[in-house]
């Protein structure tokens, strides 16, 4: 049996969350769903947003499919999905820039750097530890190499050792990864880089770079693909794995029901590939792009078509396909 935890989460989450839900059980109608209860939402009745039961629950799934989570306006509180990360161990984020040409896939380091947790504020300043260990960097550029020899063969290490040292330590401990796998590789200064994926995306095949630095050339180069709303995210450790949209909870747009469904599809076409159905991938892959081919356009994409129109036309597209 094959078990999948859903967190709706927050906000819009709520609304594209069903919809991967329904593709997967259309795909695999053997596949065992379970909802599990995390966010803003849960924190409001209850003053925690993610207990220790809920991860034992999340632990117990052999993929999670996960939505968002609004930050609530409090001191104490602590990001979830770093607090989940962190306890599954998933250190390798995954997040495939694809389509209008484009395929670049990031592998952002995802346990560590700047969201290290060490941190602290004084009266009158404030320290956040960027942690860099030789552990989290080995296998996030061994994760990064085995994808890159899967894809196009390329690996681009970005870093700002320039400046910083634990860049330096991170550059060159991937540099040496890259080279025992025999996977050619150039490094780039993640300021420069950021722009050059954005003018040039037909040079880049797989980036690794560190937690803040992925976090913000993923968001950067959705810019290539038609922005947030089109991209989705794998969260992978040794034992556990968490597909996700890399939008957030969007409380802006949330309830409206004009969100765009595709991201949190595409994470359950990573979900499925990752449990061996390469082939399912595919055919959610293809469902999309017929459904954009067919008109069926959210409004962040310039189409007209609700978050329920959408995520009915991917439905039947992909009902079609299996035929
Ligand atoms: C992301 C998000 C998260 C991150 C936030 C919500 C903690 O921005 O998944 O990219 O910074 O990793
Ligand atoms: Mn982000």
């Amino acid at each position: 049996m094959t078990s999948i935890a859903v967190v709706e989460g927050d906000g819009i989450g709520q609304e594209v969350i069903p919809i991967a839900q329904n593709v997967l059980a259309l795909l695999h109608p053997e596949y065992e769903f379970y909802p599990v209860e995390i966010g803003y939402g849960k924190w409001r009745k209850t003053r925690e947003a993610c207990t220790a039961d809920d991860i034992a629950l999340l632990r117990d799934a052999d993929a999670i499919l996960f939505g968002a989570v609004t930050t609530p306006p409090a001191a104490d509180y602590r990001s979830v999905v770093l607090h989940i990360r962190k306890e599954l161990d998933l250190y390798a984020n995954l997040r495939p820039v694809q389509g209008n040409g484009v395929d670049i896939m990031i592998v952002r380091e995802n346990t560590e750097g700047l969201y290290s947790g060490i941190e602290w504020q004084e009266k009158d300043r404030a320290c956040t530890l960027r942690l860099i260990t030789r552990k989290g960097s080995e296998r996030i550029a061994r994760a990064a190499c085995r994808i890159a020899r899967e894809r196009r063969n390329h690996l681009t290490i970005g870093n700002k050792a320039n400046v910083i040292k634990s860049d330096v330590f991170f550059r060159d401990i991937c540099i040496q990864t890259a080279e025992e796998e025999g996977i050619p590789y150039t490094t780039a200064f993640i300021d420069a880089l950021t722009l050059d994926v954005l003018m040039h995306p037909e040079r880049y095949d797989v980036i690794v770079t560190t937690n803040i630095f992925g976090d913000i050339l993923s968001d950067a180069a959705a810019y290539l693909v038609g922005g947030l709303g089109m991209l989705p995210s794998a969260n992978i450790g040794d034992g556990h794995a968490l597909f996700e949209p890399v939008h957030g909870s969007a409380p802006d747009i949330a309830g409206q029901g004009i969100a765009n469904p595709v991201a949190a599809v595409r994470s359950a076409a990573m979900l499925v590939s990752h449990l061996g159905d390469t082939s399912g991938a595919a055919r959610i892959e293809e469902a999309i792009r017929l459904t954009a081919e067919a008109g069926i356009i959210t409004r962040d994409n310039g189409g007209t078509a609700t978050t329920a129109e959408a995520g009915a036309a991917i439905i039947a597209a992909l009902t079609r396909l299996l035929d």
